[in-house]
This record gives C-alpha cells, structure tokens and sequence, in this order.
C-alpha cells in the first residue's frame, strides 16, 4: 500500500524522508537499514549526519545494506557506491564498517558475490529500505523486463540509465559500467517498509509506472504496488503525472 506525500522542494522531501527514518530508529536502536546510492538520498543523508551530530542518534546497533554496485571498477574509485557512501554518510556517523554490507563487484566472480550478497542479507529483515527510481522505472538496477522473484544478481545496466548515470563520469557514456551487482525485486520486497524518494521532471513517467499503470515487468517499480507498506516522497514536478 502506497503513502503518498508531495513536498514542494528537494529539501522539504529530504526533511520528510529523514522523519520517516527517524521514526524506524528511534523505535529500533539496532535497525536494519536499506540503504540507496544516486543524487536523491543525498539530502536524506545530510540530514542523518546532522541528527547524529546534534542529537547524538547513534548508529553503532545499526546494520546496513546498500541496494548495489557497479561490476568492474574497484572498490575505491571515486565513483563506486562503496565510496560513495562513506563520503555521503558512514564517514560521519558511527556506524562500525564491520555492519555496513555494500555488494562487491570488483571481484573475478561477480556472480557468486551476488550469491554471497543474497545468501547474507537473507540472514536478517531489512527494516526500512530506502529507495530512489530511475527514469525508466528501475529500482536498484531491475532495469525493465527484470523479472519480479528475481534476488540479488548481475544485471546489465539499460543504456537510457549509462546515459542518466554519465554525469558522474565525465559525462562520457564509455566510462560507466555496464553491469551491477544488484539486490533483485524479491529481496527489495522482504524489506517491514520501503520509503521512496523521487524528485524532477524526469522521474515523472517513472513515477506514474510505480502508482498508476498497471503492475508489469516494463516498470520495476510497479512491483512495490503489492508491498504493505511503502512510502513515496516526492517534489511536484516528479509528481506532475499523478496528481
Ligand atoms: C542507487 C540505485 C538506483 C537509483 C536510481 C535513481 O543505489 O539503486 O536505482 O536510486 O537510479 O538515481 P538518482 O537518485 O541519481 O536519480
């Protein structure tokens, strides 16, 4: 079941998301935390480390996983999700390394680390698990046609997402990855609750894939349409179709 929210600005949504992550936190000291790479968490996360800075919310219980990561460049390029999110947040709050979980996709046999991957966070229940949308409807990288009992895998990445992501690589479409290492539709839904963020003009179709069309495997989003419990933020322009 969807909960909607629409907020004016990209900070108001940021502010929005952090309280419904807070929320998890404060009841769960040691929560499971699903945790998302991309340009939308980044406000979500400014406003965690501020929270741990100002009011001492401790992570030191927490337990995180991150969505996915690209296959092929190592774990400390500037662009792999691993350091992404050490620079975006684990550096600034004291979540212990040994809890952060961020799949590999460095090594020789991506596909048995994506097996490792599932096999591990099967251990636990993810308790919240943030999520941004690609343009074309993606969750994670379940690009379109993903199938929805699909677990973590390697996926080829669709170009329109080589095309969105190349800004982060000199905007040279060759530098991107072409595969990730990827949490599947079936292990995003296991999540107790799923917050979606979403903002811009471009995410609009996509959005309108998630809430409104019919659930099919042309937009991975649409599979959260059978989840319990998710909550979707957005600004108004990612929310134009919807409303
Ligand atoms: C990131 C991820 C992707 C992004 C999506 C949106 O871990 O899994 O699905 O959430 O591509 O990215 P942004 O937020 O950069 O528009």
């Amino acid at each position: 079941m969807f909960k909607v929210i629409i907020k004016d600005t990209y900070d108001e949504v940021s502010k929005e998301a952090f309280k419904v992550m807070k929320a998890v936190l404060d009841e769960k000291k040691d929560a499971v935390l699903g945790l998302a790479t991309g340009s939308t968490p980044i406000g979500l996360y400014q406003e965690m480390i501020k929270d741990h800075k100002e009011n001492g919310t401790s992570y030191k219980d927490v337990i995180t996983f991150n969505l996915d990561e690209y296959v092929g460049i190592p774990q400390d390029h500037r662009e792999s999700y691993y350091t992404f999110m050490h620079k975006e947040l684990f550096d600034y709050i004291d979540c212990p390394e040994d809890h952060i979980h961020v799949p590999y996709g460095a090594g020789e046999d991506p596909e048995a680390d994506a097996a490792a991957y599932e096999a591990e966070i099967k251990k636990y229940q993810v308790d919240i698990q943030l999520l941004g949308i690609g343009s074309d409807g993606h969750i994670a990288f379940n690009e379109p046609g993903t199938p929805f009992d699909s677990e973590t895998h390697v996926a080829q990445l669709a170009q329109s997402t080589i095309d969105d992501n190349c800004r982060f690589f000199d905007n040279d479409p060759s530098q991107v990855p072409t595969k990730a290492v990827t949490q599947g539709i079936a292990t995003i839904m296991r999540a107790k609750k799923i917050l979606l963020v979403a903002t811009g003009a471009n995410k609009a179709d996509a959005v309108y894939g998630m809430l409104k069309a019919e659930k099919s495997t042309d937009c991975t989003a649409s599979a959260l349409q059978d989840h319990e419990d998710v909550v979707v933020i957005l600004d108004k322009a990612a929310a134009a179709k919807v409303n």
